[in-house]
């Protein structure tokens, strides 16, 4: 197994192989999209940038190029070999910059991302990047980011998306509560850009939450939502009468929530220790989308169980997410996929949950060929 762990500055003479290395990353996308690099455009980035590379014998497999410019850290291009994709360079060269950097008192990370490389955005959300759209709503991010373009002259174009993170934190990697934090404001727009596009994972997102919807309003009652974020679906339940009790660990998630639901009760918990013990109520329903997938398959059948104890008799469990009736299924997606796919997260396949609890109904409802809403009932 190769160590990724070295990784070293650049050399004015590495830039045949940077290029070579961009050129082989360039291949998941259509050359009309962006076309080969030139040697000569290289050899000024390891002259105007900071660049550090990852190697294998004479082979570049990765690299990262950055400057600093004001209080910004603009990341110029991080970019891995075809074949050596998801194994973690992109992540271990992008902490590198990141944790390389946290001593200059840097305020803000930007970069940008071709607008048809969906798997890429969805690395740099897990890192704490929000996408930053000319039409932000969020006003003091954007005169940031027009201060930004006015000092840097970094300026997204039509082909690529803007994306930025706040630095100074300690977690800069695991999309831990405060990778939640950091994405709360750009999520529901995400999720929108997500499902447009109609790829892993948000494709159906909003079939999948007008369907447990649904299945909720077929009868009334009390609902418990396990990781609501925005609360883009519980809102909608609330507003209808819905009593609601909500957990989700993040609190800038809870707060967006909190506005649109303020009789609510939200609860600020990690569910991988569990169900919160100040639970008094059992509820009618128990809904839970795009959040069960955080937790490990070891993880969720205590959670499941625990969850199962706190329903009403003739109540029941409905999860929305990426999602699917057997493993060949998920496999399938996983191979169509294979450039976008998240190793870290565990999908529901409801026939394996059948095999772990004979005992329960488990119905699949099918969104889109990776999404799916599971209704378990005793
Ligand atoms: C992808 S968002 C889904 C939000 C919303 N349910 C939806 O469908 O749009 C996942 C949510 O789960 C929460 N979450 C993830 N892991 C969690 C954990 N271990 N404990 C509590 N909440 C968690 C996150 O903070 C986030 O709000």
């Amino acid at each position: 197994m190769q160590n990724y762990d070295y990784i070293r500055p650049a050399r004015g003479d590495d830039a045949g192989r940077l290029l070579d290395c961009y050129n082989s990353a360039n291949q998941v996308h259509k050359p009309e999209v962006r076309a080969d690099g030139e040697l000569e455009t290289f050899k000024q980035i390891v002259k105007t940038d900071h660049v550090f590379l990852i190697e294998d014998q004479e082979i570049v497999l990765g690299w990262i190029s950055y400057k600093v410019l004001s209080v910004y850290l603009l990341v110029t291009g991080l970019y891995v070999r075809k074949e050596n994709q998801r194994v973690g360079i992109a992540q271990r060269l992008l902490n590198f910059a990141i944790d390389g950097t946290s001593g200059l008192g840097l305020s803000l990370c930007f970069l940008k991302v071709l607008k048809n490389a969906p798997w890429a955005i969805s690395f740099y959300q897990k890192n704490g990047f929000v996408l930053l759209e000319s039409d932000s709503d969020d006003p003091v991010m954007q005169r940031e980011a027009e201060l930004m373009v006015e000092r840097t002259g970094f300026t997204k174009s039509k082909w690529s998306y803007l994306l930025y993170k706040k630095l100074k934190l300690e977690e800069t990697t695991l999309l831990g509560h405060r990778g939640f934090d950091l994405w709360a404001d750009g999520y529901d727009k995400d999720v929108r850009i997500g499902e447009e596009s109609d790829t892993y994972p948000f494709a159906g997102y909003q079939r999948v939450l007008n369907t447990v919807y649904g299945i909720v309003r077929g009868r009334v009652g009390n609902v418990l939502d396990i990781g609501f974020g925005t609360g883009i679906l519980t809102r909608r339940l609330y507003d209808d009468g819905y009593v609601i009790t909500g957990i989700d660990f993040s609190k800038r998630m809870m707060e967006i929530a909190k506005e649109k639901m303020p009789q609510a009760n939200l609860i600020q918990w990690d569910f991988t220790k569990g169900l919160p013990k100040i639970l008094d109520a059992s509820f009618d329903w128990i809904i839970s989308t795009y959040a069960i997938h955080h937790l490990t398959d070891d993880q969720k059948k205590p959670l499941f169980l625990e969850l199962m104890g706190y329903l009403k008799p003739g109540g029941a469990i409905v999860f929305g997410d990426v999602a699917f009736q057997s493993l060949r299924e998920l496999e399938d997606a996983r191979t169509k996929d294979h450039e976008l796919w998240d190793e870290a997260e565990e999908y529901l396949v409801a026939d394996e949950i059948k095999g772990i609890f004979p005992d329960w109904q488990v119905d699949f409802l099918k969104m889109s060929y990776c999404s799916g809403v599971l209704v378990i009932k005793k």
